[in-house]
This record gives structure tokens, sequence and C-alpha cells, in this order.
């Protein structure tokens, strides 16, 4: 079997790494820049931070319509702006809807039509060939990973469900990780994109996909949450938790391209159908799937358990298993996460159709325990 493995994208990490930004943009020969956010952003005075560090380098235009889960109109509005300002480099400045938001306008500004023909699942970035223009991402959140990955996802408002556009070209040409941009982020967004990462890590480390160097990776981002998490929502400021979930957070979306399992899968429809917000959502599920998993994946969890710094020692891979899956409880109750869909708008009545959407959704392919809808009913139920 031919493998491909791939890391191209350049960081720049640390804190005030927000100061190279100028030095990055002229490298890249850019005379017109457009800042791509959201308006919750502009209002915490992000944006100007970003647009003062600009000031005498490089004319800047802000669009601030970035809406969380951005839809297809977000998507159009944002290449409006790039079109009608004739910019010729993107920042996204956010969460992972910002940062997509704006890979989705580069993809955009020279590929128009429906984007049926462009989605992940019909081999799409086959046909996204045309001229791209050169993106910065810059993440104010530790948890989507989105600033090193290379794919947008946008919801189809009308038909309920997430499209996925991917191309080596939606690449950041750089990721300006800046853990000083996260420190004001509330504990309890903090807590929920940092079980996002821990989500990516973990389910990557143990998905059906060959590829090593990501497991090693996804081994070592699991070990930065669970060192780091707590600390980073029960003290915001403090810069090096900030830092290491920041590294946490890329390292997960890097190591995701050993690809996902069933616990994304399951939050998929539950943000789709019920505006679960994505990190809270896999929280949620994740210790059920894990539990689900075990009986094909426990040496694989075993080694989840070491990194999450259980001590396995005399334990058998089923034992190490049970203490990786308590781990996770344990931490969902220490970063205040709520932990069942009951206490997050989630009834009864919902789970026939979550369970539907769930089954439709790829990710659950490289789960190492092949899922049924049954499956994803007991898995939402016992979730409950
Ligand atoms: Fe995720």
């Amino acid at each position: 079997m031919i493998s491909n493995f791939s890391f191209p994208t350049r960081m720049v990490f640390g804190p005030g790494s927000l100061y190279q930004l100028p030095a990055l943009i002229k490298e890249q020969g850019a005379k017109n820049v457009l800042l791509i956010t959201d308006s919750g952003l502009v209002q915490a005075g992000m944006a100007d931070r970003v647009l003062n560090t600009l000031k005498g380098h490089v004319e800047t235009i802000c669009f601030d319509g970035v809406e969380p889960n951005p839809t297809e109109a977000c998507m159009e509005a944002a290449t409006d702006a790039l079109r009608s300002n004739q910019c010729d480099l993107v920042i996204g400045l956010g969460g992972g809807s910002a940062i997509d938001t704006a890979k989705a306008a580069c993809f955009r500004l020279n590929h128009t039509g429906p984007l049926a023909p462009y989605e992940i699942q019909v081999d799409g970035h086959l046909q996204i060939t045309n001229d791209v223009p050169p993106l910065i991402a810059i993440p104010t959140t530790s948890g989507t990973g989105s600033e090193v990955g290379r794919s947008a996802v946008i919801t189809n408002k009308e038909e309920g469900r997430k499209v996925v556009i991917y191309s080596p070209k939606l690449l950041p040409i750089a990721a300006l990780c800046d853990p000083e941009l996260t420190t004001s982020l509330p504990p309890h967004i903090t807590a929920a994109t940092g079980m996002d990462a821990l989500t990516h890590n973990l389910e990557a480390y143990i998905s059906t996909t060959f590829h090593p160097i990501c497991g090693a990776i996804a081994l070592g981002g699991i070990r930065l949450v669970a060192e780091n998490l707590e600390r980073a929502v029960k003290s915001g400021a403090d810069i090096e938790a900030r830092g290491n979930m920041m590294l946490a957070s890329s390292m997960g979306a890097i190591s995701f391209q050993k690809d996902l399992g069933v616990a994304h899968a399951l939050a998929h429809p539950l943000s789709t159908l019920a505006d679960v917000p994505h990190g809270l959502a896999n929280a949620i599920v994740l210790p059920h799937t894990m539990t689900f998993n075990k009986s094909v994946a426990a040496s694989g969890l075993k080694d989840v358990a070491q990194a999450l710094g259980c001590d396995t020692d005399n334990k058998t891979d089923d034992e190490s298993a049970d203490l990786a899956v308590a781990f996770v409880h344990d931490l969902l109750a220490r970063v205040d996460i709520p932990n069942r869909l009951s206490l997050v708008g989630i009834t009864q009545d919902l789970i026939p159709a979550l369970a539907q959407q769930a089954i439709a959704d790829a990710n659950h392919r490289s789960n190492p325990r092949p899922c049924t809808e049954t499956d994803m009913v007991d898995l939402y139920q016992a979730a409950f």
C-alpha cells in the first residue's frame, strides 16, 4: 500500500506572534487586504488589534458578517467584499466559522455555479483548479484547528446539512497562532472548544486509517489537553495553558488527516438539527463512543489512557480503556460541561431524525467499530 503524508502549513506560534503579520503580508507582496471576522470580535476589540497592527503597512478592509455555522449566503457576502474591494490577500480572524468563511470566500472568488460539484464526497477538489488568493488564518479559539486544515464547512440551510469543500488550495499560507488572542475567551467556550480538540486527537488516533505520523501527533495533542484544558478554563490569563491548548487544537486538525469517527458523526446532526455548539456536542457524546469502541479498540484506548496520564501499570487493555473513559467523564465535570443531551435541549422525539443524519455522515466510516443506525440511536440514548 502506498500512503501520502504531508504537513505543509507554516505555523507562526507564540505570545505576541500577531506582530509578525505585516512581515507575512509583505512576503506575499499584497497591496489590499480583506479581514474576515464576526461582529462579536469587532465588539471585543480583537479586529482592531489586527487592524492597528497593519496600520501604516497595508490597506485593510474589514468584513464582519461571519455568522456561527456560516451559510452559503454568508460565503457569498464575504466573496462580494473580496471582489468589490479588489483585495489580493485574505485574513481569517476568529474561530472555525470565521476561518472557514475566509477559506470559502477565497475558493468562491474564481469558482462559480452550484456548490454540489465541489463537495468532498464527489471528489470536488478536482474541480478546484483556478487561482485562490492567499489566506492567513488567525485563530482566536482553540478547538477546530481550521487554521491548519484544507477544508471549509458551509451550512446548506435548505437541506439542513453541512457542505464540505476540500482542496489543498484552501490551506492558509500561514497560521498565526498567538495565545494572547485567546485569553479573554469565556470559560464555557474554552471548555467546549477544548473538548473538540480532544475529540479530534482521540478519534483520529483510534480511526482505522493508516497514518502513524498523525497517530503520534494525536497522542501528543491528547496529552496537552489533559494537562492544560482545566487550567485554561479556570484561569483564562494562564498564557502557557492557552498556548498549549492552541497547539493541541492545531495538532488535532493535523492528526485528523487520519480521519475521525462516530463522535463527529453524532455531533454534526446535534448542531444542524438542534443548534448545539459543535464542541459541546462532541464533549457530551465522546465518552459514550469510547465505551462503544472498546470491544475493538481497547489497545488504542490504552494508549489514549496513557496519554491522558492514567496509571495503566498492570492493567489489561480493557481496564485501561475504562480508565480513559472515566478520565473523560471526570474532565467534563472539572470544566463544567453539561454531560447529558437532555441538559442541552435535546428531547427523545428528536433521536430518530438525529440517528438518520448521523448514519449518513461520512465520519463514522473510519470509526474502529462499524456503526448501524440502531447503534446511533443507542449512542444518543446512552448520552441522553
Ligand atoms: Fe470537530
